[in-house]
Order: structure tokens, then sequence, then C-alpha cells
């Protein structure tokens, strides 16, 4: 009792995390718990660019100078490189679909996953210091492993992912993930490079009262979208809140319950974001917190894509927001 008072537990680490629930893991191989731990590496470095963002920024020039030619890149292709040479490395991947990467990039032949990335989510948030992203899609690949990537390795339904997550560089940096078993969220503690277990079995509450959405473009929204946020508006309980980082605006809404909408507009009548590496990872969290995913009208994991690079339009958060947004549409 004393000694807990004088020195507190900080929780369970993120390896050990892995370790202790593998068994959870329909193909407990220890391959998918190395691959997390690659992504977890990675973001460690990311982070660590984050960090010094500002400092590169106020010296673009020495930044744009130093050798190996990383650092003369923008800070979300620098991300990309930073999590294809974690994943290279680790030999699980087959194969990863990127934000970044025009066509599909083949890593190892002998891997058993696909990974979809965004690597660096909210860039346009970097140079005013305000929280940023990452998020990532696991899959199997389906075809046996040595053989050619097929297109069904690669364009996978949502509902198939074997495990997703966000990292959300912020206040602090935190990793959340799950693998089909409920959520679980991770603190960083820089000072030991370690993820710890600060935010164990997350669930998203039912209801909320924040509505995250750019209303830039609100005059060309659908019809039904335009009604759906004057409702919100009329709700006087509710309060607006949007951050234009994807992770970051999710991330609130989870914890505080909320609906994060980005709908069709007439710039981009499918939405804008991306389907395969941004909304269906999202999804698939949002779901085992309790939470819903949609386009309006079709569950998110169960939209089968045809591009890797597809746009959807995205409601999710709180389970009865979405549904009452769904009603909408
Ligand atoms: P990215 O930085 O990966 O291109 O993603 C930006 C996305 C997402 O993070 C955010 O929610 C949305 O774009 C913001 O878009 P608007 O500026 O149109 O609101
Ligand atoms: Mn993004
Ligand atoms: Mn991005």
């Amino acid at each position: 009792m004393e000694q807990s008072r004088i020195a507190h537990s900080i929780g369970i680490a993120l390896d050990r995390f892995i370790k202790n629930n593998q068994e959870q893991f329909q193909y407990a191989s220890g391959e998918l718990s190395q691959l997390l731990r690659d992504i977890a590496l990675a973001s460690k470095v990311v982070n660590r660019e984050v960090n010094k963002a500002g400092l590169i920024d106020i010296m673009g020039a020495l930044g744009s100078q130093n050798s190996g030619g990383d650092e003369q890149q923008k800070l979300d292709v620098l991300a990309n490189i930073r999590f294809t040479r974690a994943l290279t490395k680790g030999g699980e991947v087959c194969a990863l679909i990127s934000e970044e990467s025009e066509s599909f990039v083949d890593l190892n032949n002998e891997g058993k996953y696909m990974i979809a990335i965004d690597p660096l989510d909210g860039s346009s948030n970097i140079d005013v210091n305000v929280s940023i992203g990452t998020i990532f899609s696991i899959y199997r690949r389906k075809s046996p492993t040595g053989t050619p990537i097929r297109e069904e390795d690669i364009l996978q339904k949502g509902s198939e992912q074997v495990a997703s997550g966000y990292i959300l560089y912020g206040s602090s940096t935190m990793l959340v993930y799950t693998t089909g078993h409920g959520v679980n969220g991770f603190t960083y503690e820089p000072t030991l490079g370690e993820y710890f277990l600060s935010h164990p079995d997350l669930k998203m509450p039912e209801e909320g009262k924040i509505f995250s959405v750019n209303e830039g473009p609100a005059n060309s929204f659908p019809a039904a979208v335009k009604q759906y946020v004057q409702y919100c508006k009329d709700k006087e309980t509710y309060i607006a809140r949007y951050i234009g980082s994807l992770v970051a605006d999710f991330h609130r809404n989870m914890l505080k319950g909320g609906i994060y909408i980005y709908p069709a507009n007439s710039h981009n009548p499918k939405g804008k974001l991306r389907l395969m590496y941004e909304c269906n990872a999202l999804a698939f969290i949002a779901e085992q917190a309790g939470g819903k995913a949609t386009d309006g009208k079709i569950r998110i994991l169960d939209i089968q894509p045809t591009t890797l690079h597809q746009r959807t339009p995205f409601y999710v958060g709180s389970l009865r927001m979405v549904e009452k947004a769904e009603s909408f549409c």
C-alpha cells in the first residue's frame, strides 16, 4: 500500500500487451504481433520528426542538405519512407498501399499481410503545430505466400481487416488499435521510448454533443446533409468542433461522444476521404468501440473497393448520432 503511494504503476507496455494478447489472433503465429511492433517503432521515429518539424521549417535549407536525402522530403513523404522501411525490414508484409504511392508497393513476397496506410494524416496542420496522425489497416493476403500479388489481395473490404489503428501526434502521442477484440489506447512516454496502456477497452459514448464537419463547402452539400447539419445547429446542447485532422477529430469524438462527417460536395462528388487508408481503419475501430461508420447508406466496412485511392463520403462516431444522420440520408 505504502509502495503504491510513492511509486505509481505506469501500466503495461505495448510490447508486453501485444504478447499477452497474441492468442486472440485467429492465426497466432506471432507475425501480426511483430507487424504491430514494427508500426509502433516506425511511429516513434515519425514522432521524433514531427516534434522537430518547427525547427526544420525555420531552418529549411539545413534540413534539405542532410545526407541520405530523407530530410529533404516533406514530413508526409518522410513518414511514408519511415513506415515503408520498417515494414520492409520486418518481412511480414507482401504489399503496401499508401496515400503517397500511386500503385501498391511490392514488399516481401513471403509476407502474409497486406497493409494500407496514410503515413501522415492532417498534413496541412503540420506547419501550424496542430495535431496530426498516421492511419493503418492490416489484412491477410488471400493468395498463397511466394506467389505474385493478386488484385484480391489488395482490394479487400474493410470487414476483412485483421487489425487497424492510428497514431495521434497530439499534446501527447498515442497509439490506438484493434485486432477485433475491442480497442486499446497507449500513450507514448518519450523519456522511456515506450508506449504504455493508458486507455484500456475504449468505448465510444452512444450519444454525444459534438458534431464535426467542414462547413466551407456547405452550399454544395447534398440537401439531406444540409438538413442534418441544420438539425445539429438547432440542437441547443450540440457543439461544433473541427480540427481538420481526421485522426484528431475522430479521437476526440471517440472519447467524448460525437459525430464526424465528410460528405460529398460539388468539388468532391464522392467526398474527400479515402476508403482504403482512412475510412476503413477508423470504421473498424469505431465499431469495436460501440460506434458506427457509414457512407450515408452503406456500412463502410461492407464497401467493395474497386481502386486503391477510392473516395467515400464518411459518417463516423457515436452510434445514435450516426443513426440519426443516416435517417436524413
Ligand atoms: P491528408 O493530410 O492525409 O491528405 O488528409 C487530410 C484529410 C483529413 O485529415 C481531414 O479530416 C480532412 O482532410 C480535412 O479536409 P478539409 O480541409 O477539406 O476539411
Ligand atoms: Mn489523411
Ligand atoms: Mn496523408
